[in-house]
């Protein structure tokens, strides 16, 4: 009869959850003894005794070393008595999936094995994170504890024998540790999730729209876990092969770098300029992010998706029946702010991290929210979805029949244009780019640039006013210091930096700059010549290049 077994164990000192979970090189994972199965019992040792008897959902985006991590936690999860694993077939789960059976099955929480956007591979990045019983990220009071656990772990417990599961077969397997049932049942990846959408949309309105107008359509997975989803969604809409690309998920995502924006979603971006279709959508590596295009590779900013799904959501069977207010992250432009003023609904501003728009979502103050980094998502789940936010795009062109690009164009000149574009320096040397926020950190300290003009490309700004974004939770008032160093210009031109909290080496500088145009202003121009001067002013407060030695951005979006 398999038994749990006592494994002894070191700690490591790298186990520190980032903006989503813990990620890390594949290798960091594979090649330092009992590396995973520390951090996940460290995840089960932070729920304390609940996790006895409990129901846990785990799956992954398909990345190389999923089965075998899946493997270890089913030995890990049997070792601390929890009473069922829910598995995606072959270990696959997009994120928001995961999300989706947490709640329909009532689970305790979901183990989700991604580095979500991050190329995949051995010599790429493996991730962890865990997901709390409202399926969303785990905040930060419990990563903490994760990481303070991690940090002193001498043992784990496992059933190192007798656990064989085939997770290509769907189905439950039930054994018997030590007395006790333990289940594995190994779902469908798509089903739960399809159950979910088909409440929230009009799949027959949409099919019937698509094929009436004989509109195309092309969704790229970019080989990572949303190619199940946009396969079932093919033939649910009954649309032609040509519709999915990229759709089987593979270890290292084919070579791509599965992350949807202008640079690495190029090969999309090409073959829509060149193409008939008239609608188009890429997906992260785990399926929560989105890029969404129209004709021509028309291309819709994340902050603009937002507000147009917000201001048009009379057409979305799931949203019609109003919207109990919105948020996005604080990077992310004012444009859905403008619609929610209009709609007389609250527009909360979060930090960066889908985790902060739980609380409001569970306490039923706000219906869909986004962020700059191509997400956007509703209180469905608790997690970004880019599945969920084509669903909407097609439910909006459906409703409204016009283009992607009519649709922009028209909500441009009700609410005005939030011109807006981020700029990363990736793989930057941390000591270099921890000194630039040092720098900045001091200038908003004195406050001496406050009334100062800066010049560049013929145009004068005038700073008003500069912070550290601080944010108390309206809903359990924790308070979260230094979220991005904002500076606030008189013409509403907004510069904002921060580090970013996925990368897995070095670090990775991201410079946010947006402006506004009225509704008679100048709302057709391209946002890299209309930003230009704005840049070069981050540039010169910031002393960026000095600092971090780069001359130009890794990515532009
Ligand atoms: C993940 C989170 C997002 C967040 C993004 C920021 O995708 O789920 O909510 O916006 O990371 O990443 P960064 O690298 O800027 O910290
Ligand atoms: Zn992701």
């Amino acid at each position: 009869m398999p038994k749990p077994e006592f494994v002894v164990t070191e700690p490591y000192e790298d186990q520190k959850p980032g903006t989503s979970g813990l990620r890390k090189p594949t290798r960091r994972f594979l090649e330092n003894k009992y590396y995973p199965e520390n951090f996940i019992q460290s995840i089960l040792s932070s729920i304390g005794d609940e996790v006895v008897g409990s129901v846990l959902v785990v799956g992954g985006d398909g990345r190389y070393f999923l089965k075998e991590a899946v493997q270890k936690i089913i030995q890990i999860a049997a070792g601390n008595r929890v009473r069922k694993l829910i598995v995606g077939q072959g270990g696959i789960l997009s994120t928001p999936a995961l999300s989706a059976i947490v709640r329909a099955k009532k689970a305790l929480g979901g183990i989700l094995l991604t580095a979500s956007h991050n190329p995949g591979g051995i010599d790429a990045d493996f991730g962890i994170k865990f997901n709390c019983a409202n399926g969303g990220p785990a905040s930060s009071a419990v990563t903490d504890k994760i990481y303070e656990i991690s940090k002193t772990i001498v043992e784990f417990k496992a059933v190192n024998e007798g656990l064989e599961v085939n997770l290509d077969e769907v189905g439950t397997k039930t054994f018997d540790v030590d007395g006790t049932p333990f289940d594995v049942e190994v779902v469908d990846s798509t089903a739960e999730y399809f159950t979910l959408m088909k409440e929230l949309f009009d799949f027959e309105a949409i099919k019937s729209y698509l094929q009436v107008s004989q509109k195309e359509i092309i969704l790229d997975s970019m080989n990572g876990v949303t190619g199940p989803y946009c396969t079932r969604l093919q033939k649910e809409l009954a649309l032609s092969p040509e519709s999915v690309s990229n759709n089987i998920p593979k270890p290292d995502f084919g070579g791509l770098h599965p992350d949807p924006n202008l640079k690495w979603a190029q090969h999309l971006i090409m073959s829509m300029r060149n193409g008939d279709q008239d609608f188009g959508a890429a997906f992260d590596g785990d399926g929560d992010r989105n890029m969404v295009l129209g004709r021509n590779a028309f291309f819709v900013t994340p902050c603009d998706s937002l507000a147009v799904i917000a201001a048009n959501a009379c057409h979305i069977p799931y949203l019609k029946k109003g919207l109990s207010g919105v948020a996005r992250s604080m990077p992310t432009s004012g444009a859905v702010d403008l619609v929610a003023k209009k709609l007389g609904i609250p527009c909360y501003v979060t930090p960066t991290g889908w985790k902060f728009f739980g609380n409001l979502m569970d306490a039923g103050k706000i219906s869909i929210c986004g962020e700059e980094s191509f997400g956007t998502g509703s209180d469905h789940v608790r997690e970004k979805d880019g599945i969920w936010a084509v669903l909407c795009w097609l439910s909006i062109l459906a409703g409204r029949k016009q283009s992607v690009e009519e649709i922009l164009q028209a909500h441009w000149e009700e609410y005005g244009r939030n011109y807006f574009t981020r700029y990363d320096y990736e793989g930057c040397d941390s000591e270099g780019a921890n000194k630039m926020v040092e720098h900045l950190s001091k200038l908003i300290e004195s406050q001496e640039l406050v009334g100062q003009e800066f010049s560049a490309q013929g145009k004068t700004f005038k700073l008003v006013e500069n912070d550290n974004f601080e944010y108390t939770d309206p809903v359990d008032g924790s308070v979260s210091k230094k979220q991005g160093i904002r500076f606030l210009f008189e013409d509403g031109s907004r510069l904002v930096f921060r580090l970013s909290g996925t990368g897995s080496s070095g670090a990775t500088v991201r410079l946010y700059c947006d402006s506004y145009e009225g509704p008679t202003g100048n709302i057709s121009g391209n946002p890299q010549d209309v930003l230009k001067a704005i840049v070069e002013i981050a540039l010169k407060i910031s002393e960026l290049k000095e600092f971090t030695g780069r001359e130009e951005p890794t990515v532009i979006t």
